[in-house]
């Protein structure tokens, strides 16, 4: 059950979630995900999970951009998850927010046209990268994309990811073994698609589709 599991929210601890959405901005993810969002290449019929969504950011930004999208964020944290709500009540769009992990996601087979994960990998343990990229997998339409952000290398370098990720219990970035790990997983063309520095250090893109 979802309430029996632990996991590490969006800004380390649970008091510094109010801060999280100024802080990322601070560090140019809003930049970030513009370039996810390009690689995405989406259509107006999509449909789209953003797993680990945190506060909403990306789903309420979808939504916004493609009213016609059908958009679903899912996060293990309740307390992100009422801020992703206020969010898109806030943009006055749809989007469904639901209570979930990346590994054993609530969803059918074949449902979505793209699966969106930003700065999510991270704060999973390396096997359940796996496990997370096989479900991303399995609810991926044929042809559809999973189109991802993340932390590169062993660690985060940067103080404010330090004090954001209570270092010790950070699994640490992810690595060209996400490439390996997608193809591990089913899905085919997986690759980095670019890399750049940030406030929070180095962040690397990857994409990868469901044959
Ligand atoms: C750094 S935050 C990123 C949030 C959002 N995607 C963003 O970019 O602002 C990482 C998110 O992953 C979520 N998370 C942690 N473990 C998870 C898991 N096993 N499955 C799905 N999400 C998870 C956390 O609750 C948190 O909201």
């Amino acid at each position: 059950m979802v309430t029996e599991r632990t996991y590490l929210p969006a800004a380390g601890r649970d008091a510094f979630l109010p801060f999280y959405d100024v802080i990322t901005r601070l560090a140019g993810f809003h930049a970030a995900i513009a370039t996810l969002l390009v690689q995405a290449a989406l259509r107006p019929d999509h449909v789209v999970l953003d797993v680990g969504c945190g506060t909403g950011t990306l789903a309420v930004r979808i939504k916004r951009q493609y009213p016609t999208i059908e958009v679903t964020g899912l996060d293990p944290d309740p307390l992100a998850l009422a801020r992703a709500e206020a969010k898109a009540r806030a943009a006055g769009v749809p989007v469904r927010f639901d209570r979930g992990f990346a590994d054993a996601l609530p969803y059918p087979a074949g449902a979505f046209d793209r699966v969106f994960s930003t700065l999510m990998f991270h704060h999973l343990r390396k096997d359940d990268r796996s496990t997370a990229l096989a479900e991303i997998r399995r609810v991926l339409k044929p042809g559809g994309a999973l189109e991802f952000v993340d932390l590169a290398g062993r660690h985060p370098h940067n103080f404010l990811a330090r004090i954001l990720h209570d270092h010790q219990r950070v699994p640490g970035g992810v690595s060209d073994r996400m490439v390996e790990r997608m193809r591990e997983a089913g899905l085919v063309n997986a690759r980095k698609t670019a890399e750049r520095g940030t406030l929070f250090g180095r962040i690397a893109y990857y994409e990868a589709f469901a044959p």
